[in-house]
């Protein structure tokens, strides 16, 4: 990763290290460790920390871990025999200051700022998690439906441009995330 060259940004645990498809971003404020995979074109903003050191976190392609962000897991124990990986797919767009823990995130998803949401919890495809919810252990998101709250209630179905605005979203931090790629590799020239 040719714009990021913070050697302890981006670091191996126990011998597994990130690993990005093309045209991944990761800012050289944020911090990717261990059993991490990124998918193509997907960006990892300012102080965002994505921690994977005792269970897998996966990413998919075109989704934006937006500033300030937590991503971890839940490792394997007796109190979890599996423990819980983080598994989030493709075109999501994951606000600023949101906390995702072992939990699984489907495609095409707006996660609101400040959300959070906890081990073992499931979002279909399509949701929409408005700002500031808090989403309990286990519990599962429907697919084209808005969730919001502490702890969160299906509020209504989606809108057709809120469906719409998956992609779009998707798309636009694509585009934003190569022009600060190409500023950072101007810098370092
Ligand atoms: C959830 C959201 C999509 C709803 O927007 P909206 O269409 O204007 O909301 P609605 O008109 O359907 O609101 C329905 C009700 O939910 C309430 N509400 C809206 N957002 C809420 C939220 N995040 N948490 C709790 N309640 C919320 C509204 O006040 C309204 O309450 P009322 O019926 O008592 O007046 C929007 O408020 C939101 O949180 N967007 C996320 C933005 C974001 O974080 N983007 C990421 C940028 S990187």
């Amino acid at each position: 990763m040719k714009h990021n060259q913070n050697p302890l940004s981006i670091r191996s645990h126990k011998g597994v290290r990130p690993q990005f498809g093309a045209k991944v971003y990761v800012d050289p404020t944020a911090i990717v460790i261990g059993d991490v995979q990124i998918g193509e074109n997907s960006s990892v903003w300012p102080y965002a920390i994505i921690r994977g050191d005792m269970h897998r976190i996966r990413i998919g392609e075109r989704t934006s871990i937006q500033d300030g962000s937590v991503l971890h897991i839940t490792h394997a124990s007796d109190f979890n025999p599996a423990g819980h990986p983080l598994i989030i797919g493709d075109d999501v767009t994951i606000g600023h200051s949101v906390n995702l823990h072992g939990c699984t995130v489907g495609n095409r998803i707006l996660i609101g700022i400040g959300s959070t949401i906890l081990d073992g919890a499931v979002v279909e495809d399509e949701v929409v998690v408005g700002a500031g919810t808090l989403v309990p252990p286990g519990k599962r998101l429907e697919s084209g439906f808005l969730y919001v709250g502490s702890p969160c209630k299906q509020a209504r179905p989606l809108k057709d441009s809120e469906r719409a605005f998956f992609k779009y979203s998707a798309t636009n931090y694509v585009k934003l995330k190569d022009t600060h790629i190409a500023e950072l590799e101007a810098l370092q020239k």
